[in-house]
């Protein structure tokens, strides 16, 4: 009998330890790599603490179906986008979510499977060979329009973006994209709306960055970089074009052409009043397996600082890789810029593949995510004139993403970023939080819940530019892990208190960059066309309503 109870107090052990690593075990994190369900119509949630100087929809998206016809892919990257949209007014928040009606997911949806085609990292299992009666089976070109990192806000739309040249039209009423790339005025004959006039003799477009910027004190003139890849050996070596896109008028113009070692890479630069920051530091080479991820190249090549007029100045330091920058501005002696470096390649099996996202075991092996937020300093004069320093701004041993700041401090001096903290109790990768940073108080709070899982933080401002830096509200979405469904968090920038949490109806999986559109933008839109073009903008009610 004696045994008996001691087998039963020790099967009662286990059964306790085993429930106990059951709670450790990020409930509902492999949320964020389960595709999405169907499209969810416009539904409105009460939000009475939402302050009322806010009027506008809050854009972002992602990723969100991860397999087709018995096929899955191997890095959620690959995934069919979908696009969610936030409005916020009047005291509501009504959600909607679409999938993107991109050529990406239309030629797979005709075929009955995941396409042929360049993924990061394969699909499972091994598709078949290409149907030569089907034209559709192998994507290229403007098919591979999947779009869902960011959004630049251009008159009346916005261009869905990711890190190719290839810009699509978003309509921010109806959800839907235009197939294709934009067309731009100033395309080449035959280009499909893509080839600028600027590109070099036998070069053509290979990269583009998901992240340009706006160039501050411009109306509404942002900084963007295509890849210029060399076709024939002895028409120059490979290049990166820095051009601006005036968004009022859609013209493209070269600001400079930058020769480069090898096809760099760049997810994100730095733009400044009077300066582009490019840090080169990662490029395109051959792909050694079947996936894009087997591309990625150490590609150190210095910081590439260009001026106004054009001018490179290149600065050295240890070599680092980078994904994201908080901010770049200039100060007395040169340019600061925040951001995030790894010290190995960051687009890697461990970032990118889902096998490994879902295996606690490995993501919670800190070495594979070795990232520090730094302040670089580029020193255009002083005693260090043509140096730089640097300095380690995050904690040990957590990784910091996703940052965000006060639009209208971009590319000016600010205190405050905001971002997403991974590793936040110092143990699991999957322990997240919110974070807000002030350089200047040397201060950070916190946002964080335990088994919710937060996308970027967006900083919607309700004051002006003589307001405090954190006078607004930040918002985001939280995968609320075990409610199997995501949260709409809307806290008190300056306090991090919750003003309103939206419980959604449905899990929406990774997230990548949001946009905000206020409702202003689409009356300043109506009142310049009615000018311009008064048959169009009396259309423009139908064509951009949020
Ligand atoms: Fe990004």
């Amino acid at each position: 009998m004696a045994l008996v109870q001691n087998f039963m107090i020790v099967a009662m052990l286990l059964i306790g330890a085993q429930a106990s690593s059951f709670e450790d075990a990020d409930i509902g994190y492999d949320l964020l790599v389960t595709s999405a369900g169907a499209d969810v119509p416009r539904t409105c949630f009460k939000a009475p603490q939402l302050p009322t100087s806010v009027d506008g929809a809050f854009f972002i998206s992602g990723p969100a179906k991860f397999e087709m016809g018995g096929y899955h892919f191997k890095s959620f990257f690959d995934g069919y986008g979908r696009i969610n949209r936030f409005e916020l007014r009047d005291g509501e928040v009504c959600f909607t979510a679409k999938f993107l009606n991109t050529s990406y997911l239309h030629a797979a949806e005709n075929l009955g499977r995941i396409c042929d085609g360049p993924t990061f990292y394969g699909v499972e299992p091994k598709l078949p060979s290409c149907p030569w009666r089907h034209p559709m089976c192998f994507l290229g070109g403007a098919q591979v329009d999947n779009n869902w990192v960011n959004i630049l806000p251009v008159k009346g739309e916005g261009l869905m973006l990711t890190d190719s040249p290839i810009m699509t039209r978003l309509n921010y009423e109806t959800l839907t994209v235009e197939a294709g790339n934009y067309p731009w005025a100033d395309s080449t004959a035959h280009s499909g709306g893509m080839m600028p006039g600027f590109i070099k003799k036998a070069h053509m477009p290979s990269v583009g960055s998901a992240h340009p910027l706006r160039r501050p004190k411009t109306d509404g003139v942002y900084v963007e970089i295509m890849g210029e890849m060399a076709m024939l050996p002895f028409e120059g070596g490979e290049m990166l074009a820095v051009y601006n896109i005036d968004t009022n008028t859609m013209n493209r113009s070269l600001l400079a052409h930058v020769p480069v070692k090898g096809a760099q890479y760049l997810h994100s630069f730095g733009v400044s009043e009077h300066y582009v920051v490019l840090p080169l530091n990662l490029k395109m080479g051959m792909p050694k397996s079947g996936g894009l991820i087997s591309a990625f190249e150490a590609g150190w090549d210095g910081i590439h600082v260009i001026d106004l007029e054009g001018k490179i100045q290149v600065f050295e330091t240890h070599p680092f890789f980078h994904v994201h920058i908080a901010n770049t501005y200039e100060n007395e002696t040169g340019i600061v810029m925040n951001l995030g470096t790894f010290g190995e390649i960051p687009f890697s099996p461990h970032a990118l593949s889902t096998a490994l996202f879902v295996n606690k075991t490995s993501r919670d092996i800190r070495g594979n995510f070795s990232q520090n937020v730094e302040r670089i300093h580029l020193h255009l004069s002083g005693p260090l004139k043509g140096n730089v320093t640097r300095e380690k701004i995050s904690p040990l041993g957590r990784q910091t993403d996703f940052f965000k700041i006060n639009d209208m401090k971009n590319g000016m001096p600010n205190c405050i970023y905001y971002a997403v903290e991974w590793f936040h109790d110092d143990k699991a990768y999957a322990s997240m939080a919110v974070m807000k940073h002030d350089l200047c108080a040397n201060q950070r709070m916190y946002w964080n819940k335990q088994y919710s899982y937060p996308g970027e933080p967006f900083f919607i401002a309700t004051g002006n530019e003589t307001s405090a830096e954190d006078d607004g509200l930040l918002v985001f979405v939280t995968l609320d892990g075990p409610r199997g469904a995501s949260d709409f968090v809307i806290l008190d920038a300056k306090t991090f208190k919750e003003i309103q949490v939206v419980q959604l109806p449905t899990h929406i999986p990774f997230l990548a960059h949001g946009q905000f559109i206020p409702h202003a933008a689409k009356e300043a839109v109506k009142a310049a066309m009615e000018v311009e073009d008064p048959i169009l903008a009396a259309t423009i009610d139908s064509t951009f309503q949020i």
